[in-house]
């Protein structure tokens, strides 16, 4: 049920990929790479009905791809999956606006950052809240294992018990929807998609002084680093010659 829309999107156009089956010469041979995400968190990655992974992370992801000569196939995984996934081998790198932690580092490898975001939280338009301490004693959805999560429970404990954990971030969205929710805190471009979505009649968004800047980066195994280069050096190149800033033009405005 997890590995619906697993899209063979092959680097096209990148005639530097040299690293072919026929290539057994050279022993470290570029296999087709497998990238899992967790299309529900648009606009970063979605999944569109037709099966097909699309969003800003995608599009950055197929233009590194294409810029360092590397196949890949990308499946929706789902977030915590996506985390065992790398662990157990089973993809080899993960893209879902995953913010570089400190704690993730001990376990895993990020390449540079590809974007920087911070925590915001939705609210009903007609809430009386206007800080994250405002929201003490509310009930309050994340999607669990996320920043989210984390700034919440710095502020109200770890075991805050109106902290409502969800395995996605729209199932919380939908419970704030049918009123079981006072706030949803998760990442700005996501909740402001889904306020604009929602209606700003309906819902409004948040700061918190107390938010900090988060990157976002890909995921890798520990210690893989001649994928984690690859990645890299296509990142690096993909800022340089503007096809980032393209990217980023179509899904966030010119910045
Ligand atoms: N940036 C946040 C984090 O890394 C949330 C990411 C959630 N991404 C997703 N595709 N659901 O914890």
């Amino acid at each position: 049920m997890l590995l619906i829309g697993a899209l063979s999107f092959t680097a096209l156009g990148c005639g530097n990929n040299e690293a072919t089956d026929t290539d057994k010469s050279k022993g470290e041979q570029m296999e087709t790479i497998k990238i899992g995400t967790d299309a529900a968190y648009p606009p970063f990655e979605k999944q569109e009905g037709n099966g097909d992974i699309t969003g800003f992370d995608i599009e950055v992801l197929d233009a590194i791809a294409k810029a360092s000569g590397l196949e890949y196939t990308i499946e929706n995984t789902g977030w915590d999956p996506l985390f065992y996934g790398i662990d157990n081998g089973k993809i080899d790198a993960g893209i879902s606006a995953i913010t570089i932690t400190d704690e993730r580092k001990e376990k895993y490898d990020f390449t540079e950052p590809y974007f920087e975001a911070k925590q915001v939280i939705l609210l009903p338009k007609d809430s009386t809240v206007t800080s994250l301490k405002g929201l003490e004693g509310k009930n309050i959805g994340v999607q669990s294992a996320t920043t989210g999560e984390v700034v919440v429970q710095q502020a109200f404990g770890k075991t805050y018990e109106n902290l409502k954990g969800y395995d996605d971030t729209p199932s919380a969205i939908e419970d704030l929807k049918l009123g079981r929710l006072d706030a949803v805190v998760a990442d700005n471009g996501v909740l402001l998609e889904y306020a604009k979505k929602l209606g700003s009649d309906k819902f409004k968004v948040i700061e918190d002084a107390s938010f900090e800047p988060e990157y976002y980066g890909i995921i890798t195994k520990k210690g893989n680093t001649q994928l984690l280069d690859k990645l890299n050096e296509g990142l690096k190149k993909i800022k340089e010659d503007g096809t980032y800033d393209k990217i980023y033009a179509k899904y966030f405005g010119a910045e």
